[in-house]
């Protein structure tokens, strides 16, 4: 029996492509639901109780660091405590396999890396490393008391935020030069658990489909990339789907 079957899709159309460090995978925040961590966007989402604008904006943050550290231990506490789940662990065994190149991932959780995936090109940063505003020095939160919001730099008294891209704030470049090479020399790209909203991450899929990829998506809603970038578009939740693919793989 084929488990795909209602998509009306074969596992060799699945496969095409699939080609030792040709595969790409591009993970957002719906990846992780399944851990415990709310999305950011739609029902239930992160920006349904919390204006981004407010909180996730590098200015507001410079002037009000407290108002955005209220929520972001918030965020901190429900990440330390999430496991990576079956879609996180089906990506590690691709790459064990030799199949996944990279994961680039806007995700700010770290699971992809509790799961075992040695290459993660964390596009928005890492929310469990804080970075001084004034030194630039660096800390695992761990270090950090966050009794008393917000936390200030042992070293110098600075503030210290999270080393997260906020909005206003550059992708980090060895990222972005890192997930371009990426997105250019791979020939499938799983795209997974994304809304395609937010800019430069979304434009990875048409840089990749740009170079000869093939994009399969898997989301349980359409995105903004299903009609415009998408070739295969698997309408179900990451941590079904991507058990399927990885036994798949197994021949
Ligand atoms: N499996 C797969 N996808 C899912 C699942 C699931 N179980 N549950 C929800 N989704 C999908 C939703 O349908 C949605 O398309 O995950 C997507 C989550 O979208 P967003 O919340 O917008 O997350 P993301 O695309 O990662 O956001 C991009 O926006 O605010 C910024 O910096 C933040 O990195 C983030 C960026």
């Amino acid at each position: 029996m084929n488990p795909l079957g209602r998509y009306h899709i074969e596992r060799e159309d699945i496969l095409r492509g699939f080609a030792p460090k040709k595969v790409v995978a591009l993970t957002g925040a719906g990846i992780s639901v399944a851990s415990g961590i709310s999305p950011f966007r739609g029902p239930g989402g992160l920006w349904e109780k919390y204006d981004p604008e407010e909180v996730a904006n590098i200015e507001n943050f410079r002037r009000n660091p407290r108002s955005s550290w209220v929520m972001l231990k918030e965020v901190l506490e429900v990440v330390e405590k999430a496991l990576p789940n079956s879609a996180h662990l089906s990506l590690a065994r691709m790459e064990k396999k030799g199949f996944i190149s990279s994961v680039i991932t806007q995700n700010i959780d770290g699971l992809h890396q509790k799961a075992g995936n040695k290459t993660v090109i964390e596009y928005h940063g890492n929310t469990t490393r804080l970075v001084c505003l004034s030194c630039s020095a660096l800390f695992s939160y761990r270090e950090i008391d966050l009794g008393s919001l917000p936390p200030y730099c042992p070293a110098c008294g600075g503030v210290l935020k999270p080393d997260a891209v906020f909005f206003g704030e550059p992708i980090p470049k060895a990222a972005l030069l890192q997930a371009h090479a990426e997105a250019q020399q791979c020939r499938v790209m799983l795209v997974i658990g994304t809304s395609g909203m937010v800019q430069p991450a979304a434009g990875l899929p048409f840089l990749a489909k740009k170079n000869g990829a093939r994009i399969i998506e898997v989301n349980p809603e359409r995105s903004y990339l299903t009609s415009s970038v998408t070739d295969i578009f698997l309408q179900g939740k990451a941590e079904e789907i991507l058990p399927i693919i990885d036994e798949w793989l197994n021949g």
